[in-house]
């Protein structure tokens, strides 16, 4: 494959890492002519950290799905671009060429526009892992109708604050989604959610599992009879480079998640770049990326990575032990994966599930690995390295975030340096950096702090939906003129980075990331709960885990019955996923004479550090911490 911009060895990083920083506009403008563009750009960057500002290829236009689906046509048009690998083995996979995506894409692109979908309009996907989902979404960028895809396993509630946030229009469903021996009512999901709507005025069902739900009149209607009204041509809307091409909701510390924007020129560019570098993409490589099109990796390395690059990419609706802990590694060999990219929690999950299903399969068409989402700790890597990649693959740690949209610190695979447990370095054209708390930059090697990036790349955060001072405060207020990663790091002796974890009120669950307030919110809105404060610890499997501390009314007679209570609470404000992994319940929190809840305390005792707890004089109740400390769990 013929790309100019492939960095092939240590030499060409060092050279291409140099050129970025001299000279970062005729670095980026050769990096995105890669690119189908529909007009060129007038001005590559404009940027500022304080107020933030910053624009990428300003005046160009282009397509993200042209640069998806029509550039590969004429050579690629009888190419696998999805093969689809259902939830049950016994179900046949399916294979769709990109002129047969071309054409699915099209024609959804014009049922959208019959249902009044216009360019700007915001869009609600809320699907299971399924072709439909990788159509729908390609669909909007294609008619510049503004994607906000959910997380099927968020709740009616989740779903219903983030169709609001953006005054969603049209919501895109199925009658279910099956997940393991699972199955989801997805689309009475949505109704629940549609409760609290009122700019929904349209529900597109796609049928998937034949349970023909309740649609409601006037409102709803079948994805399939839709079809039958329109035609298979729909160009591309020509988009402006910072039109905005999606918006992603992602947690921080705040109790409201926010939408974290992405436009189209720039993302597009910085996703081609870095998907063919990091992974060291072929024309052959059959590519699988495990993670869910709702999460920020699904977007940018599923669907969107993927296809500019023309290869052909397997798309999983399923989880990892179904039907049993064999499953990644059976699809693995009966698809010739070539580049497999999953998190850390899964690889944790079936090292635990014993080395005999590993072994089972022979797994000699892979070449490179990848890790996502949370740090990957020493043990993990190891047993991915030997008993997944055979000690033939390098793994790629690839350190990166929502806000980000594309892979920022990791190693070029077999090109850079990698060693267990760190990301590595930066792609050409990124300039993290580490402060210390006064917010100066550390220099130098074998230094810890925390990261932050001095200098724009293209796809990085534009705003926060509907609210642009947030946007600053969060990432750009902390450390005037850089942005801030909310990450701690260490760079070692060579100046390879390893990412330590959160410095801020987030935890990483699974590689899923959940506020502690939005989570204390959660609990809050039980009947029987007074205050909760919830913390991180170190969980075997998924990272971290969430450890709630919680006042009730009065202390209960059946802890088990008001756990289960609160647990129901928290699945249906925000999702099964964000479920408190312990629960103990307390008469009082430690807090400040101010009213501040010393979480450092109850990290400590979550952590099971009861040596280190500091000093206690100056709370308000010192005794209190006698009591957390007696009831740990
Ligand atoms: C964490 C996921 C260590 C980090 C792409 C970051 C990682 C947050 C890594 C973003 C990694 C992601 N090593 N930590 N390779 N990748 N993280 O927005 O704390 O879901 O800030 O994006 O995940 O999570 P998000």
């Amino acid at each position: 494959m013929l790309y100019k911009n492939r960095i092939r060895s240590q030499a060409e990083y060092e050279a291409a890492r140099l050129a970025s920083i001299e000279n970062p506009e005729a670095f980026w403008a050769e990096v995105a002519s890669n690119l189908h563009w529909q007009k060129p750009w007038d001005k590559v960057l404009d940027w500022s950290f304080d107020p933030y500002e910053v624009k990428w290829f300003s005046g160009g236009k282009l397509n993200i799905s042209e640069n998806c689906l029509d550039r590969h046509l004429a050579d690629r048009g009888d190419k696998t671009a999805i093969i689809f690998e259902p939830n049950d083995p016994k179900d046949l996979a399916r294979r769709i060429t990109y002129r047969e995506l071309y054409f699915e894409v099209c024609k959804f692109a014009n049922v959208l526009k019959r249902n009044g979908v216009r360019k700007g309009d915001r869009v609600c996907l809320y699907m299971p892992m399924i072709p439909a989902l990788a159509v729908a979404t390609l669909a909007c960028a294609r008619i510049g109708a503004i994607h906000s895809v959910v997380f099927a396993g968020f709740s009616a509630n989740s779903m219903a604050d983030r169709i609001n946030d953006a005054a969603c229009s049209v919501v895109i469903t199925a009658d279910g989604m099956s997940r393991g021996p699972k199955q989801i009512p997805l689309k009475r999901v949505v109704d629940e959610a549609l409760d609290n709507c009122s700019t929904v005025n349209r529900v597109i069902v796609y049928n998937h599992l034949n349970w023909m739900p309740e649609m409601v009149s006037g409102r709803d209607v079948w994805w399939h009879e839709e079809l039958q009204h329109v035609d298979s041509e729909c160009p591309a809307e020509p988009m402006d480079a910072e039109d905005m091409l999606f918006i992603l909701y992602t947690s921080g510390s705040t109790g409201k998640p926010k939408g974290v924007v992405h436009t189209c020129g720039g993302y597009a560019t910085y996703v081609d770049y870095s998907f063919r570098n990091v992974f060291q993409i072929e024309e052959n490589d059959i590519y699988w990326c495990t993670a869910d099109i709702g999460w920020i990796t699904g977007h940018s390395y599923l669907l969107y990575g993927p296809l500019m690059s023309g290869i052909s990419s397997v798309m999983f609706e399923g989880i990892p032990t179904y039907p049993d802990p064999g499953r990644f590694w059976s699809v693995i060999d009966k698809h010739g994966v070539t580049v497999f990219y999953t998190a850390p929690t899964a690889i944790r999950s079936l090292m635990a599930a014993g080395i005999d299903h590993v072994l089972a399969f022979n797994l000699h068409s892979l070449r490179v690995l990848g890790s996502v989402g949370e740090p990957i700790n020493e043990e993990a890597w190891h047993w991915y390295y030997l008993h997944v990649g055979k000690e033939r693959c390098p793994v790629v740690d690839t350190w990166w975030q929502t806000e980000t949209g594309g892979i920022m610190i990791s190693a070029m695979a077999g090109v850079t340096a990698s060693k267990p447990a760190h990301a590595g370095q930066p792609l050409p054209g990124i300039q993290p950096v580490l402060l210390n708390q006064e917010g100066q930059e550390i220099e130098g090697n074998d230094q810890e702090g925390y990261l932050a990036v001095k200098f724009p790349w293209p796809s990085m955060i534009r705003t926060t939906y509907g609210d642009h001072e947030r946007c600053y405060q969060t990432y750009f207020s902390a450390y005037k003129n850089y942005y801030f990663t909310g990450d701690g790091a260490r760079r070692d002796e060579n100046g390879l980075y390893r990412i330590i974890g959160r410095v801020d009120d987030v935890i990483n669950v699974s590689g899923h990331r959940f506020g502690t307030a939005e989570i204390e919110n959660a609990i809050n809105q039980n009947k029987h709960v007074i205050e909760s404060a919830v913390v991180g610890y170190p969980h075997d499997i998924k990272g971290q885990g969430i450890y709630a501390f919680v006042i009730c009314d009065k202390m209960p007679d059946n802890a088990t019955q008001l756990r289960e209570d609160i647990y129901e609470t928290v699945s249906s404000e925000i999702g099964r996923i964000a479920k408190p992994d312990k629960i103990q319940f307390v008469t009082g929190l430690p807090k400040t004479r101010s009213g501040k809840i010393m979480r450092r305390i109850l990290r400590k005792v979550a952590e099971n550090e009861l040596g280190s707890l500091g000093d206690t004089s100056t709370l308000l109740d010192p005794l209190i911490v006698d009591e957390i400390v007696a009831g740990k769990l």
